[in-house]
Formats: C-alpha cells, sequence, structure tokens
C-alpha cells in the first residue's frame, strides 16, 4: 500500500519508516523537520497547515497518523496538536477519496481507570491529562468521520514504546519496535470497516490490555516484556506507579492549568 506517515521524523514514526517498507508498503513522509527520503518523499511542513495536508495525502491509499506533542500540555494545545491534526488530515483524506486512517492514540485515553482487571476497548474514556482527554477526543472525530463521512479508522492506544522495557510498569505496556511495524500493518490492511479501538502493546505476559480486538484485525504481536524481567530493575515506587494505568502521569504529574 501507498502510506502517508505524519510524524516520521520521531521514536515511532522513523521505526515505521524502517519496517513497512519491508512488508510492501511504500512510504511518503511528513514532519515539522527534514529526515530521509523515503520511496515516496519527504513532506516537511505542519500538518495542521491545509495545503500541507492536501499535499501529503494525495495519491495515497492510507494515513498513518502520529505527528504530535507526546507530552502534557495546556489543553487548547493539547487540543490543537491532537485533534485538530486528526481534522485536518481527514478533510484532506476526504478531498482525495483516501478513507483509510491508523491513528496513534494512547493509553492515557484511559490512564486514570486503576489497574487490576484486564481493561477492554469497551472501558469508558477516562484520561489522566489534557493530552489524554485530546487522545480521546480524537478517537472521537474518528467515530464521527467514520459514522458521518465513511472514514475507516484504527485508533491504536500504544502503551509505552522503546527498544526494551525500562520499568516494572513498562513489563506490562511495552510496545517493541517489530511490534509496532506489525500493529501499524495490519490497522491499515484490515478490511473491516468503521472506527476500532486496539491496544497497542506487545504480547506480554503482564499485560493489563486486551489484546483481543486488535488480534481480530489481524495485529498478531511476536515479543513479550516478560524476556526482559530478569533486566528491569524494581523501584520503591512501582506498585503506586502502577495503581492506575496510566503510571505516572496520574500519580507524579501535577496537572497543570488548563489555560
Ligand atoms: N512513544 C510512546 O510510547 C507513545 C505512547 C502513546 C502514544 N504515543 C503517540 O504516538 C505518536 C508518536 O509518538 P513518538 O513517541 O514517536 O513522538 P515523537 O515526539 O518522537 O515524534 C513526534 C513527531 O511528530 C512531529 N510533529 C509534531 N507535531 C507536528 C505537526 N503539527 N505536523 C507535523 N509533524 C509534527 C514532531 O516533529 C516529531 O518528529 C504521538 O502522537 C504520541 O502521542 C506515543
Amino acid at each position: 500500500m501507498r502510506v502517508l506517515v505524519t510524524g516520521a521524523a520521531g521514536s515511532i514514526g522513523s521505526t515505521l519508516l524502517r519496517g513497512l517498507p519491508s512488508l510492501g508498503h511504500e512510504i511518503r513522509a511528513l514532519d515539522l523537520v527534514d529526515g530521509p527520503e523515503p520511496a515516496l518523499g519527504w513532506v516537511t511542513g505542519d500538518c495542521l497547515d491545509p495545503a500541507v495536508a492536501f499535499e501529503a495525502v494525495a495519491g495515497v491509499d492510507a494515513v498513518v497518523h502520529l505527528a504530535g506533542n507526546p507530552d502534557e500540555a495546556s489543553l487548547p494545545e493539547s487540543l490543537e496538536s491532537h485533534v485538530h491534526t486528526t481534522g485536518r488530515l481527514l478533510e484532506a483524506m476526504l478531498a482525495h477519496g483516501v478513507t483509510r486512517m491508523a491513528y496513534a492514540s494512547s493509553n492515557h485515553a484511559v490512564g486514570h481507570t486503576p489497574s487490576g482487571e484486564v481493561l477492554t476497548v469497551a472501558a469508558r474514556p477516562r484520561p489522566d491529562t489534557h493530552y489524554g482527554v485530546a487522545k480521546a477526543s480524537a478517537e472521537a472525530l474518528l467515530s464521527l468521520y467514520a459514522d458521518r463521512r465513511g472514514i475507516d479508522a484504527v485508533a491504536m492506544r500504544i502503551g509505552s514504546f522503546h527498544e526494551q522495557p525500562t520499568s516494572v510498569r513498562e513489563l506490562s505496556t511495552w510496545l517493541s519496535p517489530g511490534d509496532a511495524v506489525r500493529m501499524t500493518d495490519a490497522a491499515v490492511r484490515t478490511t473491516v470497516p468503521g472506527f476500532h479501538v486496539l491496544y497497542g502493546i506487545s504480547a506480554n505476559t503482564r499485560s493489563w490490555w486486551d489484546l483481543g480486538p486488535g488480534r481480530a484485525l489481524g495485529y498478531d504481536p511476536q515479543d513479550d516484556a516478560e524476556a526482559y524481567a530478569d533486566v528491569v530493575t524494581p523501584a520503591a515506587g512501582d506498585a503506586a506507579e502502577n495503581a492506575y494505568v496510566g503510571g505516572p502521569l496520574v500519580t507524579q504529574l501535577e496537572l497543570p492549568p488548563a489555560f
């Protein structure tokens, strides 16, 4: 497939640029900053800019939308970075007749849910931050465009993307680079119509999240954080950090004022 990857210079984006071509995809990249040219070229610009979004979406089969600020920010900044950019790309997709989006949502859309039982995609949105509110809102926007505009979308609620897990929490929430590529491949290839949510984690023995919906869309994770359990050093604050699925954003981050 011909796939536009936004946020292509970032940690997940650069991993997808390396991995998706080996699964048969031709990539166009978009980011605020320059990067190495993939087969369909690199667009440098802000995907909030209508001209940039229109140019970048032309001629692709699917959009993988990763661009955004992955950190906590004010409410307007968070909404602009995650919701407005999603809306801009969706409108560009409609203009070009592109119907498939894979969206980088986050576990922080449900981050204030107490951990303990395996969380399904039926859990109510329960953000832990303005960032989480923006991710939950972007999911709502995708649902609207699925129902009213014929868009097919998968919101990938990514856990913790790293080369390897770095904390006890990440033994539950880790998404490996290889599984990030497999997950995104499944999200753009699936023929299941409408709006769907999956949990973007590897097949972790200690997973807090239900992998069933992802598997139903074709995501077959291959890695397990447990392979690193012996090299992850437990910390005194692990139990407190792990009381909520959003981890330290719930227990350590002081929520900033909205404005
Ligand atoms: N890394 C994780 O563990 C994780 C977990 C959950 C969700 N996510 C989400 O996945 C996405 C990618 O995360 P990442 O870790 O690769 O982040 P990153 O910060 O490494 O990369 C984000 C990239 O997006 C670009 N960008 C930001 N705003 C843009 C805009 N308006 N137009 C064009 N480019 C823009 C940045 O320049 C950057 O290269 C983000 O939306 C993030 O919220 C990441």
